[in-house]
């Protein structure tokens, strides 16, 4: 067993490790140069009638949904396509309203998430065209879409999915930017900027990976606080669905997530002593937002981790501890910004006694509703 966890301890930590290589294998097959650098996705039967959709629906459970709430944002800044994101659970039992032009994302690791499926055949039957982002070749999911971008994450062993949600991640953004190019909604020069900044999130990843003992550290401290809350805002809020769950996972803390904006509507109010926040702080545009976020939860003894990027000094009086990501464009952090919470949850979990590999009560696929 120790061989095929590569020498790491857990399944987990290997598979953490892994995401520069998956992130690149994921990139490197869809992306060519010839005069420019352009996205190539005739592999998987993708031509520019499908740019011509009049909305896009993505849905998925858990981790993957998180990847969908990203790509809603994605497809919007890069595309300027009407983007809707949905729980497959909550989908499949509601009267959705089809349009022939509609293009629907399915994304799951497995392919085999019951909710999931059922979700994809709903819209295939309504007359949808579907793609699928999975990360397992001959999938029942990867069979029955229309279109099949693989992850190339290799296979995920720990029930907390980590490589797979990052690679998910990279096949939404060069979807979304194909469509913006097809769609004009993104100039030759912009999209040979946007894989240069794809390209180098790899090499950042690794870097990245190099100071985990920084997060290591603060969780040996903060493990046993009882309550965890991660907020942010537009991007950072996708990713703070996905280190909450990340947290609870594993290290059974309550966390919560909520879009930053909504603190004073109610999360504010469970604001002590023994609560965590990690606010999570990369879309410039909205730091101001940010900050009096932060100082409204330190002045209620909140401790407060804030995730910003290197080199970036907005932070650095009110912070209690900063965790820093390599500079990328703000749309594409959350590849990176999701990392430090991996690490957190990883070594919180350690710190309470766990085996993050094997949560209670959790499954690595749900294929019954
Ligand atoms: C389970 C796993 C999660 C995963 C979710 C969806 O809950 O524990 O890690 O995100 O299922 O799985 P899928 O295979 O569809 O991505």
């Amino acid at each position: 067993a120790a061989a095929e966890k590569g020498g790491y301890e857990h399944f987990m930590l290997k598979e953490i490790h892994e995401q520069p290589k998956a992130l690149t294998d994921t990139l490197r097959a869809r992306v060519k140069t010839y005069s420019n650098k352009t996205i190539h996705l005739e592999e998987i039967g993708f031509d520019a009638s499908w740019a011509e959709a009049s909305r896009v629906v993505i849905t998925a459970c858990g981790t993957a949904w998180h990847a969908g709430v990203v790509g809603k944002y994605a497809f919007e800044h890069f595309a300027r396509i009407p983007t809707d994101v949905d729980i497959a659970s909550e989908y499949r039992y509601r009267k959705p309203i089809f349009n022939p032009k509609d293009i629907f994302i399915i994304i799951s690791q497995s392919g085999e998430t019951a909710d999931t499926l059922a979700a994809m055949r709903m819209a295939k039957k309504g007359g949808a065209r579907i793609i699928a982002i999975t990360n397992v070749v001959g999938s029942t999911l990867a069979r029955e879409a229309d279109l099949v971008m693989y992850t190339w994450a290799g296979p995920e062993i720990a029930v907390a999915s980590t490589k797979a949600f990052t690679t998910q991640l990279m096949c939404v953004y060069l979807i979304a930017m194909q469509f913006g190019s097809l769609r004009g909604t993104i100039s030759e020069d912009e999209l040979t900027g946007y894989i240069d900044a794809l390209e180098q999130i790899p090499a950042q990843a690794e870097s990245l990976l190099a100071h985990k003992e920084a997060i290591q550290r603060f969780a040996s401290q903060q493990f046993n606080k009882t309550k965890a809350f991660f907020m942010g805002r537009l991007f950072d809020y996708a990713i703070s669905l996905e280190s909450a769950l990340k947290l609870k996972e594993i290290s059974y803390t309550h966390s919560e997530a909520f879009a930053a904006g909504e603190l004073k509507h109610g999360p504010i109010a469970l604001v002590d002593e023994s609560t965590l926040v990690v606010a999570i702080c990369t879309q410039s545009a909205l730091f101001d937002k940010m900050d009096s976020n932060i100082k409204e939860v330190k002045a209620r003894g909140a401790t407060v981790l804030v995730i910003t990027y290197e080199g970036e000094p907005y932070f650095d009086g009110t912070a209690d501890e900063i965790f820093r990501i390599p500079r990328t464009l703000d749309p594409l952090t959350p590849i990176l910004s999701v990392i430090p919470s991996q690490l957190y949850a990883y070594y919180a979990s350690l710190q309470r006694g766990l085996d993050p590999d094997k949560p209670r009560n959790l499954a690595k696929s749900v294929t019954v509703e």
